[in-house]
């Protein structure tokens, strides 16, 4: 059993997670999420709101919108277009596979993404390569969407799709969300939401679903200001990244640099995406993953989505599968606002002043209607719209100057048919479509990677040592024997904790020896047990998951205690400190 079974065992008997629609054989892809998981995934996210959003409310927002959105969406977005795997399919017991994948397991054979369909097939038939399952003949390599397709509304042709990423609704609400934040950038707009994508053959549990949520926030610049006002909060973060150019050289090993470095030495292309590396692997790090258990992986071009012109995949080791994506971190210029400009026909730029209003020189071309009235008759009233539009375009004006005449609608403009002047106009600000960085996060994965880091078995037990501010359980109350008195005690700690809105529990059965077993099991940092002492003087026992040290505290300190300990505030060894044993 690797530690990826123990887990699976572990989520399945304790209540975190397991494989959803059970009853009914379960369907690939799909995940429950029992008390235990649905808590630790909330405290995750809750945990990614607190990094992300909260800690940045001066230029950061959340929002929520739709699951599913109409077809067109889709096209502006691209994903009909581009969000595609290669699918085959076996010709006798008509399984089908990711083509890709299937060729590499066979051939370890790299760089699969920019074939073809046609090209993959080549390579099937020349490696002979078999249906896993059957050994039938595989057929021809097609392209399969993604996309969850359905009908929104009784109305057959009115077609939605389920999103596979958040990041449209926030592009699509942009507008108006811009002005509600008081029409300033840098604006980030964030979501976390579900997420569907209609994968292949998903065979990974957790970490490839075809529902999932997704953590994920838009960064919107101007590309002419794209200055980080807050990158040296994580500029000193030393992190592994392996870039473009080393894949290229043929190395797998990262570099260690800091985040200033990776915009010195022109690896990363922008401080906003250099930022949320170096805060992406705080966060990640705040999961009880270690720095060097993380790795950024640059995307090649042909791995890259289609909007993005740069790509950092945020990688985590598992012990099962090796580096993980558990974020991309993505530059994704304008592509999403032009593209729904396009498709919309509404404006989706900005409008943002100039400190000091500037004032320009500019050319002004007026048509002298005396003349071009006889001349042009009819079409005269066209043409004078048409030089006057042309009065911004330089090379007209110098056309007329230099030459005597410019052509317009085909006809022959000479310099006498027009007034030239320039003239001094105030401009108050630019028009322009912000840029985006976008760190997009798995909230599922997380969930899984955090729990394998959390594994330990220590005695022969498991003892899950989960970071305290995301554990699903805080602490638990024990009476140390079946006494009415102790009973009471403990019951009112409990419901004390409770009235605070602390997930806790109160255990009576079994020897405490087990009772402490069961909440290390599930990874409850604190345990506070009610003895006879406690009877004589109001002190309780509050023991430490990690170390299983115990320690002496008032009964009436237990609740702030705790507080600070599970927000991080206070470690047991400061508590140790604060109440030496007596
Ligand atoms: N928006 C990130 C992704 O589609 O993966």
């Amino acid at each position: 059993m690797d530690k990826y079974d123990k887990i699976v065992e572990l989520a399945r008997r304790r209540g975190f997670f397991w494989p959803s629609v059970e009853i009914y054989g379960g369907v690939r892809g799909f995940l429950d999420f029992g008390p235990l998981g649905t808590l630790l995934k909330r405290n995750i996210e809750e945990k990614w709101r607190r990094t992300f959003i909260y800690e940045y409310q001066e230029f950061m927002v959340e929002i929520e919108t739709p699951i599913i959105m109409p077809e067109i969406v889709f096209n502006a977005s691209g994903h009909l277009e581009h969000f595609t795997d290669m699918i085959v399919e076996c010709t006798k017991c008509h399984r089908k596979y990711r083509a890709d994948h299937l060729i590499e397991e066979v051939t370890k054979l790299g760089g699969l993404e920019k074939l073809t369909p046609e090209e993959l097939t080549k390579i099937i038939r020349e490696y002979n390569i078999r249906c896993p399952e059957c050994q039938g003949e595989l057929g021809e390599v097609r392209t399969f969407n993604l996309l969850f397709k359905t009908t929104i509304g009784p109305y057959e042709g009115n077609i939605g799709y389920a999103r596979p990423e958040a990041a449209q609704g926030m592009f699509i609400s942009f507008k108006r969300v811009f002005e509600a934040a008081r029409r300033r950038l840098p604006l980030g707009i964030a979501q976390i939401g579900k997420v569907m994508r209609n994968e292949i053959s998903p065979r990974q549990g957790p970490i490839r679903l075809r529902e999932f949520t997704i953590m994920e926030l838009e960064l919107f610049f101007d590309p002419e200001d794209p200055k980080c006002p807050v990158l040296n909060e994580v500029e000193d973060e030393v992190i592994q990244v392996l870039p473009i150019k080393r894949i290229l050289e043929g190395k797998e090993e990262p570099i260690k640099v800091r985040v200033k470095e990776l915009l010195e030495k022109d690896i990363v292309k922008n401080e906003w995406l250099a930022f949320y590396m170096g805060l992406g692997q705080r966060f990640v790090r705040s999961l009880g993953i270690p720095s060097d258990k993380q790795m950024f992986v640059e995307k090649l071009p042909e791995e890259r989505a289609h909007y993005a012109l740069q790509t950092f995949d945020q990688t985590v080791w598992l012990e099962r599968w090796g580096w993980v994506e558990v974020a991309g971190h993505s530059y994704r210029t304008d592509y999403d606002l032009s593209r729904h400009m396009e498709y919309s026909r509404q404006d989706l730029r900005v409008f943002q002043e100039y400190e000091h209003p500037k004032i320009l020189k500019v050319y002004r071309v007026r048509p002298r209607m005396e003349i071009i009235g006889p001349k042009f008759k009819k079409e005269a009233k066209k043409l004078a719209r048409l030089i006057e539009e042309k009065s911004k375009d330089m090379k007209f004006i110098k056309e007329l100057k230099e030459r005597g005449f410019a052509i317009v609608d085909g006809k022959r403009v000479t310099r006498d048919m027009v007034d030239i002047s320039l003239e001094e106009v105030k401009e108050t600000g630019r028009r322009f479509i912000p840029h985006v960085v976008e760190p997009s996060y798995g909230a599922d994965r997380l969930v899984y990677a955090t729990l394998e880091y959390a594994y330990y078995e220590v005695r022969g037990r498991v003892v899950l040592k989960l970071p305290p501010d995301v554990a699903p359980i805080k602490a638990v109350v024990f009476p140390l024997i079946d006494n009415e008195d102790m009973k009471r005690e403990a019951l009112r700690i409990y419901k004390g904790l409770k009235n605070r809105g602390i997930a806790a529990f109160y255990d009576i059965s079994g020897s405490i020896g087990r009772r402490y077993a069961r909440a290390d099991e599930i990874g409850v940092p604190l345990a506070i047990t009610v003895d006879g002492q406690t009877l004589i003087d109001k002190t309780v026992t509050l023991r430490d998951r990690d170390t299983w040290e115990q320690i002496r505290i008032p009964e009436n300190e237990v609740i702030p205690i705790i507080e600070s300990y599970i927000n991080l505030k206070v470690s047991f060894k400061d508590l140790k400190k604060r109440y030496p044993s007596r």
